[in-house]
C-alpha cells in the first residue's frame, strides 16, 4: 500500500512535530513575547505519536522527520526515538533541532537509528545569534555543530537568509562546505513568525541568493538531487561538502512533494501552507481503530492542494502563526 494523492504524488514522507514549545525565539518564528503555548495535555503523547506513524508506514511512508517548537526541550524525547527505531518500516529517522540543548547526547544520536541532523544555524556571529535567537546560546550551538560533524551522523545546516541580518554571511557559510561534509542550506524566509511584526523589507529568494554566490566564485557545479528534495543544490568544485537553496516561499518545489504535517497537537495537514485539514489526536482519543485512521489518511491525502499557493488561497485565514506551532 502507498499514499497516493490526487495528482499521482507519492506520499512517503511524515513531518512530525514533537512540541510546540521552544528554548530560543527565534525572531523569524516568533514574536519576543506572548507566544501562545498549548496546554499539555492538548499535545499528542508519545504513545498516540508512536501509534501514528506505525499506521502511516503502514501505508508507504517510510521516513519521518521529528520537528518542533524544538524536539529536545520535551521530556523523554530520545526514550521515544528509541522506540521509533524498532519500526523497521522506517527507512529514515531526522530530526531537525537548534542544538542548543544536544551537545551531551551525540553519541546516543549516533547509536539510535537516526540517519541525519538539520540543524539550524542562522550566523556564525556570537552577537548576531543573539540578535536572531533572542538568546545567548551561539557557544553551545556551535560546540553541538563541531561534534555533530565529527560524529557519523549525515548534517545539514540550516540557515534562514534575512534580510539585513545574515546576507553578509552567505559566502562564509558556502565556504564551510569547503572542509567539511555538510550540507549547507540557505531557506527563503517565510512569514511564519507568530505576527512576529518582521519587516521583510528586501526579498531574499532562491534567485537572488544563487546570483549572490555565482559572484562570488568562478565555477558553481549544479547538482542532481532527489526529485522530492526541498533543495536545490550546488557545490564549488573541489569542496568536500555542498550548498543548497530551499525555496520555501517561491513554492518551486511542490510539483514533487511527498511530504505530510502533523502538528503537535495533532492537526494533519498536507501543506505548510494549509490551515489543517482534521485533528488525529481527537479521533484517536474518541476511539479510532487502526482501520479508521487508516481510511481517514486515505482520503486526507486525496485533499492536498496542488501547491503551496492553492493551499494558502484556501485556508481563509493569514499564514501568520508561528513556524513552532506548525513544525516547520
Ligand atoms: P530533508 O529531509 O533533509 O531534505 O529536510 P527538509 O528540508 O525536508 O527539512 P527541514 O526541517 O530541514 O526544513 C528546512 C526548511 O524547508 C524549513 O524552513 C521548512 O519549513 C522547509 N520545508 C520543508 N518542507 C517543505 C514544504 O513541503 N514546503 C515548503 N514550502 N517548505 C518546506
Ligand atoms: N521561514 C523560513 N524558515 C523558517 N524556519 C523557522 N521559521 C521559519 C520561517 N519563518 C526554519 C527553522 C528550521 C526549519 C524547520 O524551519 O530555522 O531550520
Ligand atoms: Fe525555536 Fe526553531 Fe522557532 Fe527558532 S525557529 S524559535 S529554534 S522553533
Amino acid at each position: 500500500m502507498q499514499l497516493t494523492d490526487k495528482f499521482g504524488r507519492k506520499i512517503s514522507y511524515l513531518r512530525l512535530a514533537i512540541t510546540d514549545r521552544c528554548n530560543l525565539r527565534c525572531q523569524y518564528c516568533m514574536p519576543a513575547k506572548g507566544i501562545d503555548i498549548v496546554s499539555r495535555k492538548e499535545l499528542l503523547t508519545y504513545k498516540e505519536m508512536y501509534r501514528i506513524t506505525r499506521v502511516l508506514s503502514e501505508l508507504g511512508v517510510n521516513k519521518v522527520r521529528l520537528t518542533g517548537g524544538e524536539p529536545f526541550v520535551r521530556r523523554d524525547f530520545i526514550n521515544f526515538l528509541e522506540s521509533l527505531a524498532f519500526n523497521d518500516k522506517l527507512e529514515e529517522i531526522n530530526i531537525t533541532t537548534n542544538g542548543a540543548l544536544i551537545s551531551n547526547y551525540i553519541d546516543k544520536l549516533e547509536e539510535l537509528k537516526i540517519n541525519s541532523i538539520n540543524l539550524s544555524i542562522d550566523s556564525l556571529k556570537k552577537e548576531k545569534f543573539a540578535q536572531i535567537t533572542r538568546r545567548d546560546v551561539f557557544t553551545e550551538v556551535y560546540k553541538t555543530f563541531e561534534l555533530l560533524e565529527q560524529s557519523n551522523l549525515k548534517l545539514k545546516l540550516n540557515i534562514v537568509v534575512q534580510s539585513g541580518f545574515n546576507t553578509d554571511e552567505i559566502i562564509d557559510f558556502v565556504e564551510l562546505s569547503k572542509n567539511k561534509e555538510i550540507d549547507v542550506r540557505f531557506i527563503e524566509e517565510m512569514p511564519f513568525n507568530g505576527k512576529g511584526q518582521r519587516n521583510m523589507q528586501e526579498e531574499w529568494n532562491y534567485h537572488k541568493i544563487i546570483e549572490h554566490i555565482k559572484g562570488n566564485y568562478q565555477e558553481i557545479e549544479t547538482l542532481v538531487s532527489k526529485k522530492s528534495s526541498t533543495s536545490v543544490n550546488y557545490k564549488v568544485p573541489n569542496y568536500k561538502g555542498t550548498f543548497g537553496i530551499i525555496p520555501a516561499f517561491t513554492r518551486t518545489i511542490c510539483n514533487d512533494c511527498n511530504r505530510i504535517r502533523i502538528t503537535a497537537t495533532g492537526m494533519f495537514k498536507n501543506c505548510l501552507f494549509d490551515g489543517g485539514v482534521f485533528n488525529v489526536r481527537d479521533f484517536i482519543r474518541n476511539g479510532a481503530s487502526d482501520n479508521d485512521l487508516k481510511e481517514l489518511f486515505i482520503n486526507t491525502v486525496q485533499q492536498k492542494p496542488e501547491n503551496g499557493f492553492i493551499a494558502e488561497a484556501n485556508r481563509g485565514n493569514d499564514v501568520s502563526e508561528s513556524m513552532s506551532t506548525i513544525g516547520g
